[in-house]
């Protein structure tokens, strides 16, 4: 198959093509047969990815050609907390210290969800679209905080085995149980 695959921060013409993919992948509206193998939690719509955007530059995409096939997510505690997860989890930051430093809601962020369509996956563009939303965090934060849902076996294979997070704990929420996963940023920006 031809591919002319880029990643990049997003702007905001790719909002459409990043909603689309949420959709397609959300466990409120994923197929049966998707399920398996990953989906998303997290609720976004367009106004709010626009703010993410211009405000955190917290949007990345893979593109091939004018398509968005995958993408990243990633904000401040502060941005993210009108969520109630988020704001959850920010309460649950100073339980972690993964690296010698109590983690709180100004050293961290949170990442995810990440996404990429099922004709793309397993091509290393997990890694691409993870790097290049890694970069741009690591100006501002040391350490990357995320979440997954203990029944997503192929997201926690990805991120342990390919993304090389920590699984630094477990945590539940709206009777659902979760991995709470770290990495430390510091060494991209030293
Ligand atoms: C999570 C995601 C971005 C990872 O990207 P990917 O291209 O699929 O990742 P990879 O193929 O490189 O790695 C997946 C790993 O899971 C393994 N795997 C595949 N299916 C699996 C399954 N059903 N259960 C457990 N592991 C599985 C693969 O073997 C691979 O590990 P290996 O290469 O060491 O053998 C992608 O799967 C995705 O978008 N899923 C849907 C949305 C999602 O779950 N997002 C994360 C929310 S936390």
């Amino acid at each position: 198959m031809d591919r002319n695959l880029t990643v990049n921060a997003a702007q905001h013409s790719d909002i459409e093509g990043v909603l689309a993919l949420l959709k397609k992948y959300h466990a409120n509206s994923i197929s049966d047969e998707d399920r398996k193998d990953g989906f998303v939690t997290t609720n976004i719509d367009a106004v709010q990815l626009a703010e993410l955007i211009d405000k955190e530059n917290g949007l990345v995409v893979a593109k091939d050609g004018d398509q968005v096939v995958g993408f990243v997510i990633a904000g401040s505690w502060q941005f993210l907390q009108r969520w109630p997860m988020f704001e959850y989890m920010t309460g649950e930051l100073h339980k972690y210290t993964p690296y010698g430093e109590q983690l709180d809601s100004n050293n961290s962020y949170q990442y995810g969800p990440i996404c990429i369509d099922g004709a793309y996956r397993g091509n290393g563009l997990a890694n691409q679209l993870f790097d290049c939303s890694a970069q741009i965090m690591a100006q501002r934060f040391a350490y990357l905080v995320t979440f997954i849902n203990k029944i997503n076996g192929r997201s926690y294979a990805a991120h342990t085995r390919k993304l090389q997070l920590d699984d630094s704990g477990s945590f539940g929420f709206n009777n659902n149980q979760y991995h709470l996963m770290t990495l430390d940023l510091r060494p991209l920006t030293a």
